[in-house]
């Protein structure tokens, strides 16, 4: 039997799963990190966590599983997007890594339009210039801390750099790279263009691969540290959610997932390149080599329900463990003893800024409507019903478009929660599947691996073999038009508020 390795670099922690050739799950280990906020929008993570995360648990799925490193064919790897990782001469970190949902760059946004052309800049990177890509915060070290840019010799992405640590080479694949808004989206390369009107050296940038090529093979020293051996292949892999796409078989047109993670995503996979000239939803290069996806990305989803748990949520946390169930297990009973509509409690999501629709960094979260009358209860299931209003933004933009969202898929651990499932049915109104998988992005890269390896010929024909349909909700008549009247409502706050978001910015 082969196995496979994908490694999950995200916000909250790293998961590393070890999958036979089948996808079936054979070990997995979890380690978390903290994300540092030394200012109000800023966010950023350390990235020796990130290294030591994916050796650490490379071998912890090593050692459990008791497989033969000679039987662990590749290794895949997927991560938070859009993160800066600036390396000297010599391959150290020079700063902390600044992360996808920091909002510090508006003024580089700024300049970056101006250098290039709102117009081009759409046409090139199929984005406007937005706060948490690569770019602006790029020229944000350049005009902050240029005594750091001056020393900076490399330039990576979050999981490009575990790469650099395990492979030593300076790579990284499409998906991923089209966030950085230096990418051009239609030719899958590079934008001389782009990096010429910002005046960042090319040399810079890492080498860019399709998502399953063959990007580079363990060196010694980290093949040691991650119990496997010399030589082992490492496939280019995706961005968090290319790399879901993938895991959910969202691989052909019509096919869609929404993932609620730290950020909500809704992702629709489509074999033509179709940009948003108002550039609400991303659209990037996919995990399948040749096609492009369309992104609607809600900064605050999974990060929103962790939020009030931290904050408020500490007998649940402590009654889950006593019962040994999940604290989010609680939170979701809990939810559902408030009705639809949380007692017209209303919460906008924007804890970290908003992405689709209204491209704003200043937006900030908000519960509307609070009465004496509620209780942790609605506040919590405003907090579901909140993300889901907002993805539920995203799928419109999508539908204006005219790009199909009617297969949908759920993941992420949000995903996983049947009473999230049910809101996005309610509120999609479609049916919302998952598959019996629940590892997602890891399980995306593990198939990009194998189909790097040789295992399988095509991404397509990988997912067709691996993945299986595990649950479906419909969504329920009498809810449909129930959700609507809320959502209607809270489509007309954030336009109330748009000005005083950027009041109480400027403050
Ligand atoms: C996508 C995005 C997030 C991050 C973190 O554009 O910013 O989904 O990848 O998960």
């Amino acid at each position: 039997m082969a196995y496979v390795i994908g490694v999950d670099l995200g916000t909250s922690g790293t998961k590393t799963v070890l999958f036979d050739e089948t996808g079936k799950v054979i070990a997995s280990h979890t380690i978390e990190y903290p994300m540092y906020q030394p200012q109000n929008g800023y966010a950023e993570q350390d990235p020796a966590d990130w290294r030591e995360a994916a050796f650490q648990t490379i071998h912890a799925v090593m050692q459990t599983s008791g497989v033969k490193p000679e039987d662990v064919r590749g290794i895949g790897l997927s991560g938070q997007m859009h993160g800066l990782v600036m390396l000297d001469e010599g391959g150290n970190v020079l700063r902390r890594s600044i992360i996808w949902c920091d909002q510090r760059t508006a003024a580089e946004c700024d300049e970056i339009t101006e250098k290039v052309g709102a117009k081009r800049l759409i046409e090139i990177t199929a984005n406007p210039a937005l706060t948490g890509f690569t770019a602006s915060k790029i020229l944000w070290v350049r005009n902050h801390e240029p005594e750091i840019y001056a020393k900076c010799r490399h330039i990576l992405l979050p999981k490009d750099y575990v790469r650099y640590c395990l492979t030593g080479e300076f790579a990284t694949e499409v998906s991923d790279a089209s966030g950085m808004q230096l990418l051009d989206i239609p030719k899958r390369q590079w934008s001389d263009e782009v990096l010429e009107k910002l005046g960042i050296d090319k040399s810079l940038l890492a080498k860019v691969y399709e998502s399953p090529e063959v990007t580079g093979r363990l060196t010694a020293d980290a093949a040691a540290k991650c119990g496997l051996n010399a030589g082992t292949i490492v496939v280019g892999g995706a961005g968090d959610n290319a790399a879901a796409a993938v895991g959910t078989g969202v691989v052909r047109d019509g096919r869609a997932f929404t993932t609620i993670g730290t950020s909500g995503v809704v992702f629709a996979h489509t074999s033509e390149i179709t940009i948003d000239p108002k550039g609400r939803v991303h659209t990037f290069c996919c995990a399948v080599p040749g096609a492009w996806h369309v992104m609607g990305v809600t900064q605050g989803a999974g990060l929103s329900l962790k939020w009030f748990r931290d904050q408020f949520c500490d007998t649940e946390k402590a009654t889950a463990r006593l019962m040994g169930v999940d604290e989010y297990y609680l939170m979701d009973k809990a939810a559902l003893a408030s009705p639809i509509g949380a007692n017209k409690l209303l919460y906008l999501p924007y804890l970290m800024g908003e992405r689709t629709p209204h491209l704003d960094p200043n937006a900030r979260g908000v519960f509307f409507g609070l009465s004496g009358m509620h209780t942790k209860r609605d506040m919590l299931r405003a907090v579901m019903e909140g993300v889901t209003y907002s993805l539920r933004d995203c799928v419109e933009v999508c539908r204006e478009m005219g790009v199909n969202v009617s297969d949908m898929m759920a993941c992420g651990g949000g995903g996983s929660s049947p009473v999230w499932r049910q809101m996005l049915a309610d509120l999609y109104d479609c049916p919302v599947k998952t598959v019996d998988s629940k590892e997602g992005p890891a399980l995306g890269v593990a198939i990009l691996a194998m189909v790097g390896a040789g295992i399988y010929g095509s991404v397509p024909e990988a997912c067709d073999a691996i993945l299986r349909t595990a649950n479906v909700q419909e969504p329920v008549a009498e809810n449909v038009p129930e959700y609507e009247k809320y959502y209607q409502m809270y489509r007309k706050l954030y336009p109330a508020l748009k000005a005083q978001f950027a009041e109480l910015a400027a403050m």
